[in-house]
């Protein structure tokens, strides 16, 4: 049956590239001669019947700009029963054909529920600074969020060397290290703390081990010291670690919360063309008469995942890049101090 509505919205944490992806889903849709309706504030649009036609127009300037125009949201209502057949009955009021969902694993599951009370197609674009989706190399937003975190360790660089200070810095990532580590070797971190590499059960053990090595450092030369931390890793998050570690061995160490900078901002390059080659292959799954399928990138190329493969389990960090991490350059770091 040809597809002659698509409807799009963006949900969960927004991401640098959603706009791009956006623009390159309209733009394919008009090659192919399909009309594309653009829902607010995530799922929320659904459920309130909240949308609005896009035309070439509404996206001729957006592919640099960060957030998403059609805005995002978390959705609980999508959980009950009476949220998810509103969202289908504006669907079926609307008359639309496929609906594309670009978001994390959380509006994948949404995406799934809808299929299942639905008779439209559904494909899912992974986009959340996280990366933490199975099934494709890089998530749209990825990308840039590591380079603002770069960008503001390396200016934490500066006032530490300054000032001989200690810094940690807790990164976002809910609760995987993707962003940690990756920003933590591109900034030369003196510790990574992320899931991937500490038990969390023995915090007071972490803590002795990041105080010797700190100490070492401390004796051995002045220089600043700067420890990356995911955030949901430690009880009480950076500041309450930065407290124990002073109570239990005198050290001075200053918490910062990058936070929110990371969501934002304009994409870098890769994101925008990610997130462009996504888009079309979205559209063209539809026309291809796919659906249930998230659009991924491997090896370069554009594949289909099973929606349920994507979400099944959380991608893992490069287990060679943990291991570089732990067993080469922290130990290299350290036997230098
Ligand atoms: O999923 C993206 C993300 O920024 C996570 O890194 C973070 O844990 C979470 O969203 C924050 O969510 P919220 O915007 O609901 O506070």
């Amino acid at each position: 049956m040809r597809t002659n509505r698509i409807a799009l919205l963006t949900s969960g944490g927004d991401a640098p590239g959603m706009n791009a992806a956006i623009r390159a889903i309209v733009l394919s849709a008009y090659h192919y001669n399909i009309d594309v309706i653009g829902f607010y504030s995530g799922y929320n649009g659904l459920i309130n019947d909240k949308s609005k036609a896009l035309s070439l127009h509404d996206v001729d300037d957006i592919i640099h700009r960060g957030g998403t125009i059609l805005k995002s949201a978390r959705c609980p209502e999508l959980l009950e029963e009476i949220g998810l057949n509103q969202a289908v009955l504006t669907l079926m009021k609307n008359k639309v054909d496929a609906l594309i969902v670009v978001g994390g694993d959380g509006s994948f599951s949404g995406l799934i529920d809808i299929e299942k009370n639905w008779h439209g197609k559904v494909i899912g674009i992974p986009g959340t600074i996280d990366n933490d989706i199975d099934g494709t190399d890089l998530t749209i937003g990825f990308s840039t969020a590591i380079n603002t975190a770069i960008e503001a360790i390396d200016k934490i660089r500066d006032t530490a060397n300054a000032f001989e200070r200690i810094f940690v810095v807790e990164l976002m990532g809910r609760h995987s290290g993707h962003i940690t580590f990756n920003v933590g070797i591109a900034c030369a971190a003196e510790k990574v703390l992320s899931f991937e590499n500490v038990n969390v059960e023995k915090e007071l053990d972490v803590l002795k081990e990041v105080a010797q090595e700190i100490k070492l450092a401390q004796k051995e030369r002045h220089a600043s010291y700067l420890i990356v931390i995911a955030e949901n890793l430690w009880t009480g998050g950076v500041t309450e670690f930065s407290k124990q570690l002073n109570d239990e061995s005198g050290i001075d160490c200053t918490p910062c919360i990058l936070g929110y900078i990371q969501r934002g901002g304009s994409p870098v390059a890769k994101d925008r063309i990610l997130a462009t080659k996504m888009g079309v292959a979205a559209v063209q799954a539809i026309i291809a008469n796919k659906s249930n399928v998230m659009i991924g990138e491997q090896n370069n190329g554009m594949v289909l995942v099973p929606l349920v493969n994507a979400i099944k389990h959380k991608k893992q960090v490069s287990p060679s890049l943990v291991e570089a991490q732990q067993n080469i350059l922290a130990l290299v770091q350290q036997s230098q101090c």
